[in-house]
């Protein structure tokens, strides 16, 4: 057994059969079309509105669309393996749920413990990103937020006069965390119906950028397409291209969010695989329509700002579309921090239903029907970590963490085809083994792009969640006990 010698796996059957029981006392109330817009509402966020315009700027140069489709082919061939996984087991609990039963308890504890790096330091860093955004609109509208209570302590700020400030607390990304946090205690159907809605603005907002700004390109901001590297890694030419996709690569996460819901899903067989690379397909398109308007309005080194997009708008010549991207940019972020807080406490009710956890965070609330201790608590601690850190240091340690975690969970697509080969699969992975190889190492690559430091803090951060496994979990974990 592949499970370190430490715990035992969790046999697949009695996962299946858990995704069945109505004893979870979640509502399955999430049809295909919620499911898809709750991936596409997750996707859309920060990378794109935010990072695009800072990757141009420092790697890539208009050949920021390449990076894109590298990082949207590496995310397809793990939307596959998820999809498989995900139909295959309809449980709550994402990869943390598919690793239990593949490489064991303390594989699947080590998982768990990554993905609060993509869930809630994902919130926390689009919640920064939304930050920065509302402080601009409210600019526009002239009011004017003290800067230094908009930025983390330790982060400058360039004033419009040209003086700078340092930040010290910021209030209104703790502040939307708070919100939402509050919105997802009163329900997931309500969440769920509000969230259809944003994501429809916010598609029409990314639309209308695209078609309204093509026909003010400037062909000549594409030249030249891949600017000569400065004899730096990373920093333009092919191996910019390779960092700009691991820093956009963040625009991309949040399509495996979708299958963290299969529980509260009518038909997760048939919704979970439409919901994965439904939004995942959707947002790539996207992506690389917005990158080739941004770079041909804009020339690539003046992209480095807080609000890229606005920056296009401006070249449209028109200003209330520029208020209006602001605002389509700020409820796209909130879908985002929405979905990224459900799925947290969405993972650590599975992981408190298997014992890894405390139980606090699988208590359902009677009438509510959510988790409504964990999302709070969650909310707290996000709402935190988004007030005190910088954007840079955040989505960094989101995606490397993202990325280790789609690694294992092409590793148990590879596994589970040889241990469990006759279970019947409802969405099968095309190619494998080869899509699961090709997708670890094309995250792998990413990982590569990604610079020591976040190597280091990764490692930090699971040797913190070891301790706590020896010192809680594996003392209470249900599988050891039963
Ligand atoms: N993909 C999400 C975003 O770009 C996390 O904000």
């Amino acid at each position: 057994m592949s499970d370190l010698g430490v715990t035992a796996r969790k046999p697949l059957a009695a996962i299946i059969a858990s995704g069945d029981a109505a004893e979870h006392g979640l509502a399955r109330a999430l049809g295909p079309l919620s499911i898809t817009a709750m991936g596409v509402g997750a996707i859309v966020g920060a990378g794109i509105f935010v990072l695009t315009g800072t990757a141009a700027a420092h790697y890539a140069g208009p050949s920021i669309m390449l990076s894109f489709v590298f990082a949207g082919i590496a995310c397809a061939f793990v939307g596959l393996c998820y999809a498989e996984l995900a139909a295959l087991l309809p449980v709550a609990g994402s990869s943390y749920s598919y690793a239990y039963a593949t490489l064991g308890e303390l594989a699947a504890w080590i998982i768990g413990w990554d993905l609060v790096l993509e869930y809630a330091m994902g919130a926390a860093t689009v919640a920064v990103g939304w930050s920065g955004y509302v402080v601009s609109l409210l600019h526009n509208l002239g009011l004017d937020v003290p800067a230094a209570y908009a930025a983390a302590p330790g982060t400058i700020v360039k004033l419009p006069d040209g003086r700078t400030v340092s930040g010290i607390v910021n209030i209104p990304a703790a502040l939307i965390v708070g919100i939402l946090t509050f919105m997802l205690v009163l329900g997931t159907r309500e969440s769920a119906r509000f969230n259809n809605v944003m994501v429809a603005v916010k598609l029409a907002v990314v639309v209308a950028f695209i078609l309204l700004g093509a026909g003010h390109v400037h062909s000549a901001n594409w030249h030249p397409f891949i600017p000569d590297n400065t004899g730096t890694f990373g920093e333009f030419g092919w191996s910019g291209i390779l960092r700009g996709g691991s820093v956009v690569f963040f625009a991309f996460i949040g399509f495996d969010a979708v299958s963290t819901c299969a529980q509260e899903a009518r038909r997760p067989q048939r919704d979970m695989p439409i919901g994965i690379l439904g939004s995942l397909v959707i947002c790539t398109i996207l992506y690389i329509a917005v990158s080739a308007v941004l770079t041909g309005l804009v020339p690539y080194t003046e992209l480095a700002v807080p609000d890229p997009i606005a920056k296009g708008v401006d070249v449209i010549g028109q200003p209330w579309f520029s208020v209006l991207i602001k605002l389509g940019a700020l409820v796209g972020l909130t879908t985002v921090i929405l979905v990224l807080l459900y799925g947290q406490s969405r993972i650590f009710f599975t992981m408190a239903a298997d014992g890894l956890m405390p139980t606090m965070f699988s208590q359902v609330h009677p009438t509510l029907k959510t988790p409504y201790r964990s999302q709070l608590l969650i909310g707290a601690i996000v709402a935190l970590v988004a007030a005190l850190t910088p954007i840079e240091i955040l989505g960094e340690m989101v995606s490397i963490g993202t990325l280790f975690a789609f690694v294992l969970v092409c590793g148990a697509v590879i596994y589970l085809r040889r241990s469990d080969a006759d279970v019947a699969r409802p969405f099968r992975a095309p190619g494998a083994p080869w899509v699961p190889i090709v997708g670890i190492l094309l995250c792998l690559a990413l990982m590569l792009g990604l610079p020591l430091v976040t190597w280091l803090r990764l490692g930090a951060w699971l040797v913190i969640g070891l301790v706590i496994y020896f010192s809680y979990g594996r003392r209470h974990s249900r599988l050891r006990r039963a």
